[in-house]
């Protein structure tokens, strides 16, 4: 059995008293979820310590939504996955395609950011998905496998172990356009079927999310799909209601 994880990137919303609150609200919502469904928030930076401290013990888990590539040193304005991970915060979004497209992060800046990761204990939930025109050119697939290839297969079977993969077609981020049920499901056993000629069997284990207007509405029916297991949530993570009915939608 694969884990069933849904995840909320807050991405640069919510000051840190509001953040303070959604987390309230996400913990004491959780108590009524099954442990089955695993949650995690990723709220900005300066916000991962008061939400570390406010979730601790409700089953609620903390990520940071980047990371430095480097260890230390003379990096203005970078934050490193060791102070990340000192702080109680236990994942980490990597390869976002707003980071890749808006801050130039390729395969080569990724790599080094998973080894920074893995070097301090987090755990990475790794982006990858397609742009509109590489679907419409039928590239899609080869997109998304380059972006697997040539960061992912550079782990040892150890890291990948920890891996969870985040599917976020870029046309159904913040658009209200999600990708149906099947677009997904193909996308999710393509991702599986490539993580498996590198891991083997191992890749059964990897959860696999579903990102890009993801909502109350549609989670049923994403779930429902043998190789999706989760979401990652944008926008309807900012309201606890909505993002606690996205893991109640495990439970239909
Ligand atoms: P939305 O749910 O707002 O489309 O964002 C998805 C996303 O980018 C999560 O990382």
């Amino acid at each position: 059995m694969r884990r069933k994880i849904v995840a909320g990137n807050w991405k640069m919303n919510t000051t840190p008293a509001e953040g303070a609150e959604l987390a309230k609200a996400v913990a004491a919502g959780k108590k009524e979820i099954c442990d089955c469904v695993n949650f995690i928030v990723c709220p900005p930076y300066t916000h991962l310590s008061e939400v570390v401290r406010i979730t601790r013990g409700t089953g609620v888990a903390v990520g940071a939504q980047d990371c430095a590539t480097e260890e230390k040193g003379a990096f203005t304005g970078e934050v490193s996955a060791r102070m990340i991970a000192s702080l109680g915060v236990e994942y980490v979004i990597l390869g976002h395609s707003e980071r890749r497209q808006y801050y130039g992060e390729t395969s080569e800046t990724l790599n080094r950011k998973m080894r920074q990761a893995y070097a301090n204990g987090l755990t990475p939930i790794y982006c990858v998905g397609e742009k509109l025109e590489e679907r419409e050119d039928g590239r899609h697939f080869d997109v998304v496998k380059a972006q697997l290839e040539e960061v992912i297969y550079h782990l040892t079977p150890e890291q990948f172990e920890r891996l969870i993969v985040a599917y976020e077609p870029v046309w159904a981020i913040g658009t209200g356009k999600t990708a149906t049920a099947d677009q997904a499901q193909e996308m999710h056993a393509h991702i599986r079927r490539t993580l498996a000629a590198k891991f083997g069997a191992t890749a059964e284990q990897t959860p696999i999310l579903y990102g890009g207007s993801c909502k109350p509405s549609n989670a049923g029916e994403l779930f429902a799909k043998e190789d999706v297991d989760g979401g990652l949530i944008g926008g309807a993570a900012l309201e606890a209601d909505s993002f606690l009915q996205i893991g109640k939608a495990f439970l239909k």
